[in-house]
């Protein structure tokens, strides 16, 4: 019998901004996702809504900083059995202070 092997797409740094839309985006092309930040309610609220756009869909909320080498390795431990179709590693943040005064 063939075994049906669910696939994911991981989103570091779901919670705003352009990981946020980006799983949105995923979501309306029928991709199960795993979605990570700091923040738990922004990513609970984004799992929400992709469950609005498809009900059938799966949402894998991992929450941790993951600019701490322990956190980072934690998360690739809970990705190790999935089968990941797509990284998206996004999180991050700007520095926009001047570089010279
Ligand atoms: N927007 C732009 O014009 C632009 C230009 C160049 C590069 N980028 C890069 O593109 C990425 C997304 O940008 P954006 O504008 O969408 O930024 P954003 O809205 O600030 O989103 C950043 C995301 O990264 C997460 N994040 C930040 N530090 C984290 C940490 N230590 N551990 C886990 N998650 C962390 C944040 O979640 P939590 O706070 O919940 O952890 C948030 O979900 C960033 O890496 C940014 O540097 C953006």
């Amino acid at each position: 019998m063939e075994e049906i092997c669910m696939k994911y797409t991981v989103i570091t740094g779901a919670s705003s901004g352009i990981g946020y839309e980006a799983a949105l985006a995923f979501a309306a092309r029928g991709k199960h996702l795993v979605i990570a930040a700091r923040r738990e309610e922004e990513l609970q609220k984004l799992k929400k809504e992709v469950q609005q756009i498809n009900e059938s869909l799966e949402v894998i909320i991992y929450t941790g900083d993951l600019s701490s080498a322990e956190e980072a390795h934690r998360f690739y431990e809970s990705l190790k059995n999935l089968e990941v179709e797509t990284f998206i590693n996004n999180a991050g943040f700007g520095n926009y202070d001047p570089i010279a005064q």
